[in-house]
């Protein structure tokens, strides 16, 4: 089977694991969340099982709310700045695809483009560039805004952000530069196109002072599921990363965004729906369940009640645990994550879920609460049956706890989906874009250019 009609495989690593006890597993390293030979390994270890890409989230503002829970949380707290560390992991690895997300709210697209542009030529073209408009309200504080903007007006700004981001990247022909000792020239005029941008948010005139990146352009990444989260996707990326509950919805969700991209003029297959997988692997299906278990028992009922405000956009703090959450509780809507937030009033629809049952199924996974435990076998079971429904192009990896969840994925789970001729043995690209089968996009030629 050639490469692109495999799975394609991204791993979503963040501080100690994206658990909210991974730090307190006896397996990851104290202060693991930033060193960085303990990040290089873990990519090399990505590398080493061939993945697509290593994949580093990002928030706005460590963690505020109820203290007895946050001061409890290793996650979404005090990390690296994701570019920042993979301009230095480029550095330390050779192929495996390098992303890292950035906010559509409070970044200016400048700097975006400038700093993916320079990481692409640093990386040799390995970068993708996960759009986020920020969900998290407390980031707002952090830039000297009152209120964190409406979830509409965020995504009306990223549709601008990220064109005019993709309008800096064109800034330069392939062949711009020709460096001509003899004549003194080093670049010609007619091959660069400043952007002249008049828009709502954005005034820029360009052009980038960054050459044309090695791929063009980075590899563009979104995850919103909200309906203006899909609208952004179909019209913009080239890679999403969904969060589906059960395999009719994650059919459903695939069709329903492949089925958006004809308007905007784009074939279903310039863009690759990752979803997203919580794996916890063992030897076999008992030992796994077994770690799972004393990883979910790490829990303190406060920091659940503090993740769960969070994605509820509502205080449960001092809430018995082991009641539900009163419906009168429940705000109506957030202008946080839409889609999280929908999907967990579902699940409470269908069960009286308990507060602990709650943040113990979005501990495991987020939004989705759909963890899946066991030996290689049946992760691998799980993926192929979601991948040959046609339900995923391939699935994005949030490992759960740092380093062992990654080495059990790469040492057990790759080599029984390479058994089953479902991924890649070995590298045949050098580039993200090679890697997940996407084209080098040409230069878009828009009115405002000279
Ligand atoms: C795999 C995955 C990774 C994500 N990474 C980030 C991130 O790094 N930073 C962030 O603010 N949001 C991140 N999100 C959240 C999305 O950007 C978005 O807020 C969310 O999916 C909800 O969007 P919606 O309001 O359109 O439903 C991620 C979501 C998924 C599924």
């Amino acid at each position: 089977m050639s490469d692109d009609k495999m799975m394609k495989l991204g791993v979503l690593i963040s501080d100690v694991g994206v658990h909210p006890a991974a730090w307190l597993d006896p397996g990851t390293p104290l202060g693991g969340e930033i060193s960085f030979p303990f990040y290089l390994e873990l990519a090399r270890r990505a590398e080493e099982g061939k993945l697509d890409f290593f994949f580093v989230a990002d928030t706005l503002a460590s963690r505020t709310g109820d203290m007895a829970g946050v001061m409890r949380q290793c996650a979404y707290t005090a990390h690296f700045e994701p570019l920042t560390l993979m301009a230095a992991l480029a550095a330390g690895t050779s192929r495996i695809g390098l992303a890292a997300t950035i906010s559509s709210t409070y970044s200016e697209p400048y700097n975006a483009a400038r700093m993916f542009a320079s990481l692409d030529h640093i990386s040799g073209g390995r970068t993708g560039w996960n759009v986020v408009t920020t969900a998290y309200a407390p980031a707002a504080a952090n830039f000297g805004r009152d209120t964190h903007e409406d979830h509409a007006l965020r995504y009306r700004r990223a549709n601008e952000f990220v064109d005019v981001v993709n309008g800096l990247w064109d800034s330069w022909d392939d062949d711009a530069f020709i460096r001509d000792r003899a004549s003194g020239i080093h670049f010609l005029p007619e091959r660069r196109h400043p952007l002249n941008h008049e828009g709502e948010f954005y005034r820029v005139k360009g052009p980038l002072n960054a050459p044309r990146a090695p791929q063009g352009r980075p590899v563009a990444i979104s995850a919103g599921g909200s309906e203006p989260g899909k609208e952004l996707a179909a019209r913009t990326s080239e890679v999403v990363f969904s969060v589906d509950r059960d395999l009719p919805s994650a059919l459903a969700y695939y069709k329903d965004l492949k089925g958006r991209m004809a308007k905007h003029g784009r074939a279903p297959e310039e863009l690759a729906v990752l979803t997203a997988l919580n794996p916890f692997v063992g030897e076999t299906d008992a030992q796994a369940q077994d770690a799972f278990a004393a990883l979910q028992a790490r829990i303190h009922p406060d920091v659940g009640r503090a993740m769960l405000s969070v994605d509820l956009d509502v205080d449960l703090r001092g809430l018995p645990i082991d009641e539900p959450i009163p419906d009168e509780m429940l705000p109506a809507s957030t202008n946080a994550t839409k889609s999280y937030f929908e999907m967990m009033k579902q699940a409470m629809g269908e069960q009286k879920l308990t507060v602990r049952q709650l943040y113990e199924a979005c501990a495991a996974s987020r939004g989705g609460m759909n963890a899946v435990v066991g030996s290689a076998k049946t992760i691998a079971d799980r993926m192929e049956e979601w991948f040959s429904a046609g339900a995923t192009d391939g699935f994005m990896i949030r490992i759960s706890h740092l380093p062992e969840g990654l080495d059990n994925f790469v040492s057990m789970v790759v080599p029984e989906l390479q058994r089953r001729g479902l991924f890649r043995e070995e590298y045949t690209g050098s580039t993200l874009r090679d890697h997940l089968g996407l084209a080098r996009p040409k230069i878009s030629r828009c009115p405002s250019r000279d």
